[in-house]
């Protein structure tokens, strides 16, 4: 299906379409922006020099990890013992390619994301994902089409909401023990589609005292093509064996902490993947073996793009980036607003869009494309057949 509209006035959504074509399949030099030069880049756009910037990914894939490796301070390496590590490849090694190109229907993850963010149900989401976490999620089951995902941690379901907007026919199984949403988020958004399952309040089952086997034999769920969204605050290496042992071997993590950073106990127990993988200890070492790949989302534009926001503070519980992150801990972002103009004009549309201050000043504004996590995509091993057929 080709998009078309009938008004002359071009929409916002169609103008970002164009200026990411513009950068993918334009010419010439780049024209970068200092940081310097961001508030102006910011106030006075020029039209794009140039398409293709030093760390585009589109001409070949396989190049990605060089081409992150140019201007971008966070280099991430292929060892546990490092802030930043990157173990094999998977989609999100090759994320702003998979958002930008074109599909069957003339449109791109990145279109289609951004129409389904603006509908989102809570505008702020104030106990949830915002858009650099949404956008993980909406791109990591889009990419996958999952026959499950297994949602733990859902809250006012926004997440549900970004899940069943990927993959309109995926079973959801949504797990809270709460029946009502913590943060004075009013209302859970529930999904009319019928295809979700609510494990939540009086029907709640933690996910180890789920039967997975018993779903496995009557072919209620798949676990080879089974996703686990974990966002629940709990230790994520003890989340793992129950998903080891059903077989379920793709997993998201949400609140994947730095080093003690966290919103809660657990969050800071050494426990996320990014606590774990800075040391080398035998915690880390078993989780790191047991991958295929294990990869951090990156965020949509860096730091230094808070510049002017009211908020400079990192918040000793993290969660949040501020102007003046070093960035050894973080992927090269998505846009690089700061350094390219064509990725400016995409920022920049992309804000209007979804009614948002490109300069962050606010702290709504701020919140929503600072809030940032580190959020995760990690493939486990297959366990040996003979093992997992005793367990199922
Ligand atoms: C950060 S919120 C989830 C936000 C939601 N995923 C979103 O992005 O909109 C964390 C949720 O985890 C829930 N939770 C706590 N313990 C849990 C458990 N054992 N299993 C599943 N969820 C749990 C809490 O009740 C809370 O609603």
């Amino acid at each position: 299906m080709i998009v078309t509209r009938k008004t002359k006035k071009i929409p916002r959504t169609q103008k970002i379409i164009l200026a990411l074509l513009f950068l993918v399949f334009g010419a010439a030099t780049i024209k970068a922006f200092g940081s310097a030069s961001i508030l102006e880049g910011l106030s006075n756009v020029q039209q794009p020099e140039s398409a293709a910037r030093k760390t585009d990914h589109s001409q070949n894939p396989k190049s990605d990890s060089t081409a992150i490796q140019v201007d971008w301070v966070g280099v991430p390496k292929e060892a546990i013992g490092h802030p930043l590590v990157a173990k094999g490849d998977n989609f999100v090694t090759n994320i702003r390619n998979i958002l930008i190109v074109k599909e069957k229907d003339d449109r791109n993850v990145f279109f289609k994301f951004l129409e389904v963010y603006k509908n989102r149900p809570d505008k702020v989401n104030m106990c949830g994902i915002r858009i650099n976490h949404a956008l993980a999620l909406f791109t990591t089951v889009y990419e996958l089409q999952p026959t499950t995902v297994i949602e733990s941690g859902v809250n006012a379901g926004q997440s549900t909401y970004f899940i069943r907007h990927a993959a309109p026919n995926t079973k959801i199984i949504a797990i809270d023990p709460l029946e009502k949403p913590i943060c004075g988020q009013e209302k859970r958004w529930m999904d009319p589609s019928g295809k979700t399952e609510y494990l939540t309040g009086g029907k709640f089952k933690d996910l180890y005292d789920i039967d997975w086997a018993a779903m496995t034999s009557k072919k209620e769920i798949d676990p080879e093509t089974t996703l686990a969204f974990l966002d629940d605050h709990l230790q994520v290496l003890t989340r793992i064996p129950p998903l080891i042992k059903a077989g379920i071997r793709h997993v998201i993590v949400e609140d994947n902490y730095s080093r003690g950073r966290g919103a809660t106990r657990s969050d800071k127990a050494g426990m996320t993947p990014k606590q774990l993988f800075f040391s080398d200890d035998p915690n880390s070492r078993w989780l790191w073996q047991n991958m295929v790949s294990y990869r951090e989302f990156p965020p949509i534009v860096p730091s230094i793009m808070s510049v002017e926001s009211v908020t400079q503070k990192k918040k000793p519980a993290g969660g949040f980036m501020v102007a003046s992150d070093l960035n050894d801990d973080t992927m090269e972002p998505i846009l690089r607003p700061d350094k390219d103009s064509g990725d400016m004009v995409i920022y920049r549309e992309m804000a209007e869009f979804l009614e948002i201050d490109p300069r962050l000043r606010d702290k709504e504004s701020y919140m929503q494309f600072m809030n940032y996590n580190f959020i995760c995509y990690f493939e486990l091993v297959p366990m040996a057949p003979a093992i997992l057929n005793r367990w199922t």
